[in-house]
């Protein structure tokens, strides 16, 4: 069964159609890079994903269970917003990080209140996990550094380790490195690259064609809001069906 399935979702902006007719599935342990020029409506996927965003048809179902249906108005309910939110990890572009709170804090604060509200492993056990989870980072000395102290290569990975800390099924990266000088997005892609070698089930929105290549297990090619082209990075990548698909490819493989 599938972790993520996401079926014939629509999404306007007034009279803009920004999706039409999104659908795919993801496996556990799999993961999906969505690449496609600005604008295709890459960011505004991930947004319906985590219910920043409600689309105008079609449905999202995690694990098998339906989380979203356009058609289903007792899927939408407020109150239970939070809770499928957590399904999903979201790693944006700009870090995000609260300022005043140092790396540590920024990956243990989201887990302390959900505990906090809900129950579940003791505050010294967050600390630890937190920890742990800086380490896996490459940021084991850096826990106690306030964002302005750590660079935005460091700070990306503050993020990433502040979104596994929540146990989502799916993280979700929104072109990670593409705030990052070329010197620091290595450090932030080789991060992502070892969580996909752990199977960690993610979708990675990305413009480096290379890494998109190299880390998934599936690729998707948006262009206008539609998906034009879906499968096998190495056959997408090397042998494109759609001609909108070999121009596109064509504009990186040209620098
Ligand atoms: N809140 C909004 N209101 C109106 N139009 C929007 C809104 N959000 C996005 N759009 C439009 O939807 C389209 C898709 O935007 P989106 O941000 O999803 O593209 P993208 O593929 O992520 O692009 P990029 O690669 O530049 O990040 C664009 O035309 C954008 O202007
Ligand atoms: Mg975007």
């Amino acid at each position: 069964m599938a972790i993520l399935a996401v079926q014939h979702i629509e999404k306007h902006f007034g009279d803009t159609q920004v999706l039409s007719d999104i659908s795919f599935s993801l496996e556990e342990g799999q993961a999906l890079s969505i690449i496609g020029s600005s604008g295709s409506g890459k960011t505004t996927l991930l947004r319906c994903l985590n219910f920043l965003e409600r689309p105008d048809h079609g449905s999202i179902a995690v694990k098998g269970g339906v989380i979203f249906d356009a058609a289903d108005p007792s899927t939408q309910a407020e109150k239970d917003i939070r809770q499928k939110r957590l399904h999903f990890g979201l790693v944006f572009q700009n870090f995000n990080l609260f300022p005043q709170y140092t790396a540590l804090q920024n990956v243990t604060l989201a887990r302390e209140l959900l505990v906090k509200e809900r129950g579940g492993e003791s505050k010294e056990e967050i600390i630890k996990a937190g920890r742990e989870l800086l380490a896996q980072m490459g940021l084991a000395d850096r826990a106690d550094h306030y964002p302005h102290q750590l660079s935005g290569g460091q700070q990306q990975r503050v993020a990433i380790a502040r979104a596994l800390a929540l146990h989502p099924d799916i993280l979700c990266f929104d072109e990670p490195t593409s705030a990052l000088d070329p010197e620091l997005t290595g450090e932030v892609l080789r991060v992502i690259r070892s969580l996909a070698e752990q199977k960690t089930t993610m979708i990675i929105v990305t413009h480096d064609m290379a890494f998109a290549r190299d880390v998934a297990d599936q690729v998707i090619f948006m262009d206008g809001g539609i998906i034009v082209e879906q499968g096998d990075p190495r056959e997408v990548f090397d042998h494109p069906k759609e001609e909108r698909t070999k121009q596109f490819l064509s504009r990186y493989a040209n620098g």
